[in-house]
């Protein structure tokens, strides 16, 4: 309280040398929680007992006393630190938790001391310490307060706050400019840039131990797709990838990686699953790596339909489905023998056994698989050969009696016009 008298003075800028012996007792009423790792019990922030304020307020609280002290208006508002930024913050406790030794003004720089980030976050700052931002090629790494400021932390429930996420991601692009998602985007507005880099131990996608990794990506764009995402885990495609991402054969000889969320829907262009027609929307990425299965639907009755921009015929992903492919042989397939009136009653509701006896895939160059469309190609190539050889033979003659005639007539004209020659 002793402080609290003293305040006038030191408005009117008499304090330095009055103050230089108040010890300052910023620290009364602290609590001792020490965060090192999940398993220290964290602080209730919004129960602790309100705290006094602050003996630093005396000076910190008041901009125009600053104004005097400091070299600028700028340092000033630097300085100007009050109580209020830190209630209700991750930091809601005593300034001199983290600042020591500044009980006396002028303060004493050799006495000083401030706690690093690192000295209270043990685990964050080892997380922190193998990530991207910690190994900077060039420049200065990228600190905690680059992105926390330093007084003004949310707490732990805040940073799901729409504003904490705000702030955050343009925290993030104030660096990465370049990589603003595109405006409209589902993701653009309120998904934190966090939710799919990570916060500390961000790294580049194609990088090991990135959340974007193949083996990850289930698990980072589940955390809000948890359907997608555990359908896709037990299907064809992520079955592989969670079980060894490399290159293996495909139906139709091919032999390509397995698919992960990003190789169908793209990053921050992400591709849409309105956009689904065959050639343009995810199902695109398909005929990428199922080349042979890519050609026969597009000389199928549905490639052709989706092909002259038909929304309702079916794409792949309309037979397969998207995130429950399954090989055709497998029981749960949606192309299994037994589950195929179901799938294809989707669209054609009066489908029936015989129906779905229609091949989606027919190889005309395969007898095997296709007979009735391998010598229906068969008999419609020899067809239209034998047509195109009867009447090029036919024209061929027809042209070179034409021009044998033409030359006759002509001969014959010559030598008419040579024996009435003498008349002229
Ligand atoms: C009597 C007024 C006064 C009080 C009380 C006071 N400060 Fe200061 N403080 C100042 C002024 C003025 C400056 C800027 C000039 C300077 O650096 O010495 C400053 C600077 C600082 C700095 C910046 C040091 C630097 O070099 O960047 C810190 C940190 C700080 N004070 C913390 C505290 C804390 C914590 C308390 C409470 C325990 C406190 N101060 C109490 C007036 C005060
Ligand atoms: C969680 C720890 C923490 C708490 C709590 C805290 N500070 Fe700080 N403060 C810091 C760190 C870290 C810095 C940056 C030091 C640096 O840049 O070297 C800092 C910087 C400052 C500065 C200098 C600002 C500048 O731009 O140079 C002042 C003044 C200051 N703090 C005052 C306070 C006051 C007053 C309180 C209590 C109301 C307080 N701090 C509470 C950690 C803390
Ligand atoms: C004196 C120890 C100490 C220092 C130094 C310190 N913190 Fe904290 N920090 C804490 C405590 C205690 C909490 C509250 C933890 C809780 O409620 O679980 C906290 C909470 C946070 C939170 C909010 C998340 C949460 O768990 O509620 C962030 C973010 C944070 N600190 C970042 C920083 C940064 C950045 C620095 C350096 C500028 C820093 N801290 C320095 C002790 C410290
Ligand atoms: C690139 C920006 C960035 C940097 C650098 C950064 N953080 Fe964070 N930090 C975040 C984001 C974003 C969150 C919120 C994460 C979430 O919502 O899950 C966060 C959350 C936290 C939390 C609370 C949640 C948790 O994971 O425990 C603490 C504590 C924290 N950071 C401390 C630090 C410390 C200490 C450093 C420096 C070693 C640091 N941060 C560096 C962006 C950053
Ligand atoms: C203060 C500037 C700064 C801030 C803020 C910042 N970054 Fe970075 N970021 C960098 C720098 C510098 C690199 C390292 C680039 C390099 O090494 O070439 C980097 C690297 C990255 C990388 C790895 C990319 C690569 O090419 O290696 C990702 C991903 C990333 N940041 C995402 C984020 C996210 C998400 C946030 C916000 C939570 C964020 N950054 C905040 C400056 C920043
Ligand atoms: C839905 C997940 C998602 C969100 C949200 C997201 N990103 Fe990305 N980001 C990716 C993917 C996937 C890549 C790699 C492919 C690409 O470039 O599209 C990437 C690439 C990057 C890169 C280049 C480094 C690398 O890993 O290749 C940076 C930097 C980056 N993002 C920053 C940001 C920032 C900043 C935000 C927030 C404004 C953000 N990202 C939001 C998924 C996301
Ligand atoms: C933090 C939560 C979050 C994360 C992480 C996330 N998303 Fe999303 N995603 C959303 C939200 C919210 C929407 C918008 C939902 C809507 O429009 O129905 C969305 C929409 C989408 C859509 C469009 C859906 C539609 O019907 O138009 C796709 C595709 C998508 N996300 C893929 C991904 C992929 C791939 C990843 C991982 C790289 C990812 N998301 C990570 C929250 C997230
Ligand atoms: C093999 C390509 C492929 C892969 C891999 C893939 N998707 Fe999809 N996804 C699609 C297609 C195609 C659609 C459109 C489905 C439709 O029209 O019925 C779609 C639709 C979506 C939708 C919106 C509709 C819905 O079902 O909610 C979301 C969200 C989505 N995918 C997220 C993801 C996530 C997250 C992953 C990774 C776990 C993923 N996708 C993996 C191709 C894929
Ligand atoms: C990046 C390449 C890639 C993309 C894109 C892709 N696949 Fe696959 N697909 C594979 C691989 C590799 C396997 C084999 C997995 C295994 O053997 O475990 C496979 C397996 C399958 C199977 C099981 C039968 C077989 O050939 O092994 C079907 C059916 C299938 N994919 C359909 C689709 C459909 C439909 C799409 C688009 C929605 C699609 N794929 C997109 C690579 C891909
Ligand atoms: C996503 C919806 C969808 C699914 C699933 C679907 N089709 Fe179709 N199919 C269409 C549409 C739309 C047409 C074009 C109808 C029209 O406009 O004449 C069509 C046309 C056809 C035709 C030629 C015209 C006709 O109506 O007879 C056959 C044959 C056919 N589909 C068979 C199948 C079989 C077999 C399946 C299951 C393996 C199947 N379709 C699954 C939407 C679908
Ligand atoms: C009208 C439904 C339908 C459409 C559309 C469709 N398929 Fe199929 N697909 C099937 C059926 C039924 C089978 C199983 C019979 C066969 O192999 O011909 C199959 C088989 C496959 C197989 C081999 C599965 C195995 O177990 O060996 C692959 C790979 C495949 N399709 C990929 C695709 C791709 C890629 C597309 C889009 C370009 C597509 N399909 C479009 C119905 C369809």
């Amino acid at each position: 309280m002793i402080l609290r008298w003293r305040r006038p003075r030191i408005g009117r800028g008499a304090g330095p040398l009055l103050l230089c012996a108040v010890l300052v007792a910023g620290g009364a009423g602290a609590t001792s929680a020490q965060v090192t790792g999940g398993a220290q019990a964290p602080v209730e922030v919004g129960t602790r007992a309100p705290r006094p304020a602050s003996s630093c307020q005396l000076c910190h609280g008041e901009l125009e006393f600053l104004r005097q002290h400091a070299s600028s208006l700028e340092r000033a508002e630097e300085l100007n630190i009050s109580d209020r930024a830190l209630r209700g913050s991750g930091h809601d406790f005593p300034c001199t938790r983290c600042h020591a030794g500044f009980g006396t003004f002028p303060h004493a720089t050799a006495a000083t001391e401030t706690r690093t980030c690192a000295s209270c976050h043990a685990d964050v700052t080892a997380r922190w310490q193998a990530g991207a931002h910690a190994q900077v090629e060039r420049g200065k790494p990228v600190g905690c307060s680059d992105c926390h400021d330093v007084h003004t932390v949310p707490t732990r429930s805040g940073f799901r706050a729409a504003s904490a996420v705000q702030t955050m991601n343009r925290r993030c692009l104030e660096c990465h400019e370049t990589r603003r998602l595109p405006a409209g985007g589902p993701h653009a507005s309120d998904v934190p840039c966090a939710a799919c880099h990570g916060a500390h131990d961000i790294r580049a996608h194609d990088q090991a131990g990135s959340r974007l990794s193949p083996a990850d990506q289930g698990k980072t764009c589940g955390a809000c797709h948890q359907e997608v995402a555990a359908s896709w885990s037990r299907d064809a495609h992520g079955r592989a990838v969670l079980t060894g991402d490399v290159a293996r054969e495909v139906s139709g000889g091919a032999v390509e990686r397995p698919p992960t969320c990003t190789t169908c829907h793209g990053g921050h262009a992400l591709v849409r699953p309105e956009e689904a027609a065959a050639d343009s929307g995810p199902g695109a990425a398909c005929i990428g790596c199922h080349a042979k299965y890519g050609d026969t639907f597009a000389d199928s009755y549905h490639g052709q339909a989706t092909r002259l921009g038909s929304r309702r015929a079916a794409g792949c992903a309309g037979c397969h489905t998207a995130h429950n492919i399954l090989p055709a042989d497998s029981a749960r397939s949606s192309v299994s023998s037994a589950n195929l009136v179901t799938t294809c009653r989707q669209c054609h509701k009066e489908a029936t056994a015989s129906f779905v006896a229609f091949q989606p895939h027919a190889d005309v160059h395969d007898r095997a698989k296709s007979p009735l469309s391998y010598w229906t190609y068969k008999f419609m190539t020899f067809l239209l050969a034998g047509t195109m050889i009867v009447f090029g033979v036919h024209t061929v003659l027809w042209l070179a009696r034409l021009g044998i005639g033409r030359i006759v007539e002509a001969r014959k004209a010559a030598r008419a016009a040579g024996s009435h020659g003498g008349d002229a």
